[in-house]
């Protein structure tokens, strides 16, 4: 009893201590009004990291303590005891009051998963601190906490957290374990910034030791997109054979994504090779067989030719953003603001076996800050005003087929920029541009990416990193006629 009541002593003295601080701000604020002038002159003693301090130990040691938290592992008989104190319990989780409010004893016992007791401390450390380190595959154990108890700014903080950390470090990876979260909690935020993601850095994914535990659901999802970043769709193909021969899905998620291959856009020599070789190919041969069929069609002539006799309407004919040299190239524009800069680099003409070895050449023109005619004819009209170095204007660039060619009739180029930008150390795709000749068509072209700061998020050593991919569309193929 003694004992019992030196404890509650000793919380007074550290509460008082608080007490102490609230009040004196609160007068503090009340003269603010009245002798502004006087205030001004005042000088802040700023001690809350001494008093962060004191909370860190005040837990560490446990004086004063008033409650035992018991956090028990489910289907474990792990138990983590910490000594805990109801005020700070409560100050902070409405949830902690109500258990605290019903506890008979001075144990308040938890059961938690295996994955939220391993972060428990931590998460009641943010409880008397106000700071937490955060790693990737930490995320969301402690969110969970965060969303059970009802710590609302630590569950905004984790949120953020995970969307600025998809490309962070780990050692597993946790993009794929974020987006499964995401849809369990229905964060469709997070949900979308994972699959953009993925998406976008799809050939590292494929590389990596995530790929195989992504579920049958976001592999078809990811399976239908067109704004896939990767090598090439046999890239695709070989992953896929991967991720079903480690996963043994039913037949029917197999049957889906493999058909959701783009085999047109597979040259045909490699198709000939999966038809024969492929254990997954020989496995769903039926299944797929239609659209090699149709594939092998779209090889053998030029599209135009298959379209006047066919009434196709699929996918099959749309390509990815595919990073192979076929598609497109790299370009790397060294100190973007100086001057415009030109280019020039060749594409197939189209995917089919027929177009395939005939090139396109294409020049590509990247402006740093050009102004729309709109806004130039304000300029002449106000005068001999002329846009200095840094006014107005903004990123452009346009990409044009250096010759004509009869070959081009019923194909759309479609270009795409890709912007790839330094994020915790590692490059990833910032952006994806489409459109069909300039930029302009998109409006909204590097618009916040402030080229002429050298520390401008969308630069990698005072370089701007682009990717130019040129896409045949043939519209009669995709959009299916009357
Ligand atoms: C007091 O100091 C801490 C850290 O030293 C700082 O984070 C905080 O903003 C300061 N408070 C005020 C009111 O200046
Ligand atoms: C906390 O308890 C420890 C022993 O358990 C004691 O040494 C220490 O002085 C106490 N600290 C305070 C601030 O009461
Ligand atoms: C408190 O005690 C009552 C009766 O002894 C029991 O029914 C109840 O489950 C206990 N509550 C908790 C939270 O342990
Ligand atoms: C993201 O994609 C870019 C370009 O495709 C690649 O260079 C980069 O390594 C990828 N980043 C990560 C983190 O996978
Ligand atoms: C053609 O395919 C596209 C994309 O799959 C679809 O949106 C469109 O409705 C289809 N058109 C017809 C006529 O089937």
């Amino acid at each position: 009893m003694h004992h019992l009541f030196g404890q509650r002593i000793s919380t007074m003295v550290c509460l008082s201590g608080l007490f102490v601080v609230f009040a004196v701000q609160t007068v503090g604020g009340a003269a603010l009004k009245q002798e502004a002038s006087l205030e001004n002159s005042a000088t802040l003693l700023n001690h809350s990291m001494a008093l962060v301090q004191r909370m860190e130990a005040l837990l560490a040691l446990g004086n004063g303590s008033d409650v035992t938290l018991r956090i028990q592992t489910v289907s474990t008989d792990e138990v983590k005891v910490i000594q805990a104190h109801s005020l700070v319990l409560t100050l902070q989780s409405d949830v902690f009051d109500e258990l605290l409010q019903m506890r008979n004893s001075s144990n308040l016992v938890l059961r938690e998963s295996a994955e939220c007791a391993s972060v428990f401390d931590k998460f009641i450390r943010y409880l008397y601190c106000g700071d937490i380190s955060v790693r990737p595959d930490q995320a969301i154990a402690l969110h969970r906490l965060a969303s059970k108890y009802h710590i609302w700014a630590l569950q905004q903080g984790l949120t953020r957290y995970m969307a600025q950390h998809l490309s962070s470090d780990s050692p597993t990876g946790h993009v794929v374990s974020w987006y499964q979260y995401a849809v369990q909690t229905g964060d469709t935020t997070l949900r979308d910034s994972c699959l953009q993601y993925l998406s976008w850095n799809l050939s590292s994914v494929l590389q990596s030791a995530e790929w195989r535990s992504i579920s049958d659901e976001l592999l078809l999802s990811l399976m239908q997109r067109s704004d896939l970043v990767l090598q090439s769709e046999l890239e695709l193909y070989e992953a896929l054979e991967a991720w079903i021969s480690q996963n043994q899905p039913p037949d029917m998620t197999a049957e889906s994504a493999l058909r959701a291959v783009r085999y047109g856009m597979i040259p045909p020599q490699h198709l000939f090779r999966l038809q024969k070789q492929s254990p997954l190919m020989l496995k769903y041969y039926e299944s797929v067989r239609d659209l090699l069929f149709l594939t092998f069609q779209f090889h053998a002539a030029s599209p135009v030719q298959l379209a006047k006799y066919f009434d196709v309407n699929c996918s099959l004919f749309m390509p990815r953003n595919y990073l192979s040299s076929a598609w497109g190239s790299p370009w790397v524009i060294n100190n973007p603001t100086r001057d415009d800069r030109s280019f020039s680099f060749q594409t197939q003409l189209g995917p089919s076996g027929h177009d395939a070895s005939k090139r396109v050449t294409w020049n590509a023109l990247f402006s740093p800050r050009w102004l729309p005619l709109s806004v130039r004819s304000t300029y002449s009209e106000h005068g001999s005003m002329q846009p200095t170095r840094t006014d107005g204007g903004q990123p452009r660039i346009i990409i044009t087929p250096a010759t004509s060619s009869p070959d081009f009739a019923g194909v759309s180029f479609q270009k795409t920029v890709i912007v790839a930008a330094r994020q915790q150390g590692k490059v990833v795709v910032r952006h994806v541009y489409n459109f069909h000749q300039s930029t302009e068509e998109t409006g909204d072209f590097l618009a916040d990416a402030d080229l002429q700061r050298r520390t401008s998020e969308y630069l990698i050593d005072s370089s701007l990193y682009l990717h130019i991919i040129v896409k045949p569309i043939y519209h009669s193929l995709i959009i299916a006629k009357k």
